[in-house]
């Protein structure tokens, strides 16, 4: 791009738009400037002229995207219209970013990286927790080889606990319709995201959601899934909104040793050789190998949100690398998907990829007997909740 800055435009201006929006409207995001917001709520629409004054403001994200008055649009409203904002604005030569998950369907999340592709046009996905230095670090010690063959992971991670009063407020959240899912398809979304970023793409999910187990809702408020992978590995990811207090403890076993991430430290125990060498030379019922041990503590959570929207600049106007793209959307998405589908059918294996018609219709079988959208509570503060991190 010539331009050493980049007008965006932020579709949907509710809590995390907002918070998009004024960071890069305060200038600190080097390369991008806030020139346009949408939003269908007259309350933020008002927000923005008052708040936000010099960007432009539309009351519908097409006109928005035919202004020519951005270069590239941000995408933060309900998860339903993910896939199709970013695809019209795709096929507008408009470069996108969007919210986590890339949709509540695999078929709409394909149809937008169709757009993308030979657009010329960057797609990024918001997965601001690749950014997390545990997770990276993790990461590295499977792809080197460090841990040896992966056997096993299991990843708990009850601490998204919500009540009742957060279900309560309404509008698109905790409804087939409105959004897809529940804990699967909102909060656990980033963690589905590194599970699989960090061990791989399995090859058959079966699952088992609880459908309003804890609070008065229509969709599932915790959920099982066991994973099986191509090289005869296993995982397994418990998550909840009703547990408290919760747990967030990943755990990765390999032929070289363990790693686990728990509050916040990773802890590695590694063995001092392959241990299918001790199981099948060792003379004796058991061994006491010697372990070598070490712990890794970074300073904070890394540049999340801020870290996602500076490789968006950096991928639109120098071509470095983003912090996940259109592509990789897809991954996280199929595993909930085929979560869904086991869980629906009654707990029985699915094998990956889903078939994506079967899927759309069996959703909307559960979204034929959805409730109504309402209008929901608002406490927009413009600044990025503590709410929304992964919390070791
Ligand atoms: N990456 C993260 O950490 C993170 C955190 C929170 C939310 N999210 C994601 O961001 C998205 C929005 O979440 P939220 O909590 O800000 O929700 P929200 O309800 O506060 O905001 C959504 C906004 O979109 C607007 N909207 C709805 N339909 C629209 C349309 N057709 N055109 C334009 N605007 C429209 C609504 O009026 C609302 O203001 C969700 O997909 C969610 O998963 C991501």
């Amino acid at each position: 791009m010539e331009s050493s800055e980049i007008s965006v435009g932020v579709i949907g201006i509710g809590h995390i738009g907002t918070a998009h929006a004024a960071l890069i409207y305060k200038g600190e995001v080097p390369g991008l400037r806030l020139a346009a917001v949408c939003d269908v709520d007259p309350a933020r629409l008002s927000y923005a002229e008052s708040e936000l004054p010099g960007a432009a403001v539309f009351d519908d994200w097409r006109k928005l995207i035919n202004s020519g008055e951005v270069d590239a649009v941000i995408v933060a409203t309900p998860h339903p219209l993910h896939a199709e904002i970013s695809a019209c604005s795709l096929q507008a030569g408009l470069h996108v970013l969007t919210e986590k998950p890339q949709d509540i369907r695999l078929s709409s999340a394909q149809r937008a990286n169709q757009a993308a592709d030979g657009s010329g046009c960057v797609y990024a996905i918001m997965f601001n927790q690749r950014t997390n230095p545990l997770f990276i670090r993790l990461r590295e010690l499977v792809r080197s080889g460090t841990l040896g063959r992966i056997k096993s992971s299991s990843w708990i991670v009850t601490n998204w606990y919500r009540t009742q009063h957060y279900y309560d407020e309404g509008g698109w959240r905790a409804t087939w319709s409105g959004e897809g899912g529940g804990v699967l398809m909102n909060q656990a979304v980033h963690n589905l995201d590194i599970w699989q970023w960090i061990c791989g793409m399995p090859s058959r999910i079966t699952a088992f959601c609880g459908i309003g187990r804890y609070h008065d809702i229509e969709v599932e408020d915790s959920a099982v899934i066991y994973s099986e992978y191509p090289d005869g590995s296993t995982g397994c990811f418990i998550t909840s909104t009703g547990e408290c207090p919760g747990t967030n403890r990943l755990e990765i076993c390999g032929s070289m040793g363990k790693a686990v991430i728990e509050g916040g430290v990773l802890r590695l125990w590694l063995l001092p050789c392959d241990e299918e060498l001790l199981r099948k030379n060792a003379k004796t019922a058991w061994v006491d190998p010697k372990l070598s041990y070490s712990e890794y503590s970074p300073e904070d959570g890394g540049p999340a949100h801020r870290g996602v929207l500076e490789a968006f600049a950096g991928a639109i106007l120098n071509g470095t690398p983003l912090v996940a793209d259109g592509k990789e959307g897809v991954c996280e998405l199929e595993i909930a998907n085929a979560a869904y589908m086991s869980s629906w059918l009654g707990g029985v294996p699915v094998s990956l990829p889903i078939d994506r018609e079967k899927y759309d219709s069996l959703l909307s079988s559960m979204q034929s007997g959805s409730a109504e959208l309402g209008s929901r509570g608002r406490n927009i503060t413009g600044e990025y909740s503590k709410r929304w991190s992964v919390k070791w």
